[in-house]
């Protein structure tokens, strides 16, 4: 007999936090049942999510930017039943699959740059392992170039590249590599001209803290890694596949010119791992450079058929439903309506997005008795402050969001790209309503706080 799967959630959606703490990660499990994120979630449709009480709940988060399709797309869906049920073949090894041939040609085409050949993975920081030693390959130099705040993954590689000490700390000595603030020509510049670099890599909206790149910034960091003999690394893992209102957030940036592009999270649409990066043929030539070499560099799972019927699928869909205008027309409304709530919130430091990519950022306020607040929230923990925000808009208005990273005083929004603007109406109202309590102390919204703070203390 075959899993019932419907039986599985049934029977035991109610224990999913106690078994997911005593058999994969009870930090986390525990860490979640704090803040009440513990919710166990069943069914999942567009930008919607129900829970095992039948809640439904709008998804500003999208699986980390996973889902740009939104979840369970039937365009999607029907494609990889149809493999399936069609006993379609996948990683047969000694062949040239032909959907891989097709997926990089449909990528190399949005694209654009004049990349001109793919290599596929299977998640994000695999893209980045493989952009490192490509670039280091290409260029017989091995020091890597990245900015403050970034994140590349956490492999150890991608590790190396990484802004925060949160992740890299007690993980041994990693691969040798520089970091410069982000933004900052200068400092790029004096480490590009040691000449031992082998590439500079950059997300064009950095994920933690979704700080958006100075105008003018890419295409002239670009022209100095050439000048200097390096190469330019986007990884555009989670700003690609139209989350910014352009298929590539390089394509924002007039004059930029990468060598190297990392893709991977919303390829697929959310149902089969993948990852791409894209590279120019010199970089190609420099890695695959005999018959001998052909595989020098390869994974397992990284040319699937089946992860590829969905990339194709999932770009056919993204053309055919307009996502990336969509995200270009509602990530203007979501950001215009939150600014306007700005001057009635001194807590509200600044909105900033591109496309459906949004930080709403939190800063102490003037008067006496908030400043007071924050002052007090922030001596507990420094994470608090989100918290009172992405708590209530869960739990009192059902709506799930992020922390834009650790020690930040900044919400992310990353929805899928299909919302509507009924979903805007909802999350600006629910909004509205959390900053009104939070800007009333002493009050319901703070008691709230401190208590949770004093809990996760004890
Ligand atoms: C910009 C960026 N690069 C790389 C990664 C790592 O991707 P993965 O988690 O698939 O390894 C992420 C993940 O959030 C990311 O946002």
């Amino acid at each position: 007999m075959s899993l019932d799967l419907d039986l599985l959630f049934r029977e035991q959606a109610e224990n999913a936090n106690e078994i997911y703490e005593r058999n994969v990660n009870a930090k986390l499990a525990k860490a979640l049942r704090i803040i009440g994120f513990d919710n166990t979630y069943v069914k999942a449709k567009g930008a919607h999510l129900w829970d095992n009480k039948g809640r439904k709940y709008l998804d500003m988060l999208a699986g980390y930017g996973v889902f740009n399709v939104g979840r369970n797309h039937p365009g999607v869906r029907k494609v990889l039943i149809d493999f399936m049920e069609g006993d379609f073949c996948s990683l047969v090894q000694m062949e040239t699959p032909l959907l891989c041939g097709l997926m990089g040609q449909e990528l190399k085409k949005r694209a654009g740059f004049n990349l001109d050949k793919v290599y596929f993975c299977s998640t994000g920081a695999e893209g980045n392992e493989t952009a490192i030693k490509f670039a280091r390959r290409t260029t017989g130099r091995s020091r890597i170039i990245y900015a403050s705040s970034a994140f590349h993954g956490l492999t150890s590689g991608a590790l190396a590249l990484n802004g925060s000490t949160v992740f890299r700390e007690k993980f041994g000595t990693l691969i040798d590599t520089v970091k410069v603030p982000f933004g900052d020509l200068a400092a790029l510049e004096i480490e590009l001209k040691k000449g031992d670099i082998a590439a500079f890599f950059i997300e064009p909206i950095q994920g933690k803290g979704v700080n958006i790149a100075p105008a003018g910034y890419l295409a002239a960091a670009s022209k100095l890694c050439h000048a200097n003999g390096a190469l330019f690394v986007a990884d555009e893992v989670q700003t690609g596949v139209g989350r910014t209102g352009k298929f590539l957030a390089l394509h924002h940036e007039p004059g930029v010119e990468p060598d190297m592009i990392v893709l991977s999270k919303a390829l697929s649409g959310g149902f089969v791992p993948v990852g791409a990066v894209l590279m120019t043929q010199r970089i190609h030539d420099a890695v695959f450079s005999s018959l001998d070499n052909a595989v020098v560099h390869s994974s397992t799972f990284g040319k699937s058929n089946f992860a590829m019927a969905a990339g194709l699928a999932t770009l056919n869909v993204i053309d055919e439903d307009k996502l990336v205008q969509n995200a270009e027309a509602m990530g203007n409304l979501l950001g215009q309506k939150l600014q306007a709530l700005m001057p009635r919130f001194e807590f509200m430091k600044e909105v900033r997005w591109r496309g459906l990519m949004l930080a709403v950022e939190f800063a102490k306020p003037q008067s006496l008795k908030l400043c007071t607040a924050w002052t007090a929230v922030h001596a507990l923990n420094a994470d608090l402050f989100c918290q009172a925000i992405t708590m209530p808009l869960l739990q009192d208005h059902a709506i799930l969001t992020q922390v834009a990273g650790n020690h930040m005083t900044t919400i992310k929004l990353i929805p899928p790209l299909v919302i509507d603007e009924s979903d805007v109406d909802w999350f600006v109202g629910a909004f509205e309503t959390v900053m009104t309590g939070l800007h009333k102390f002493p009050g319901p919204a703070w008691d709230s706080l401190t208590r949770i703070a004093k809990n996760a203390l004890a």
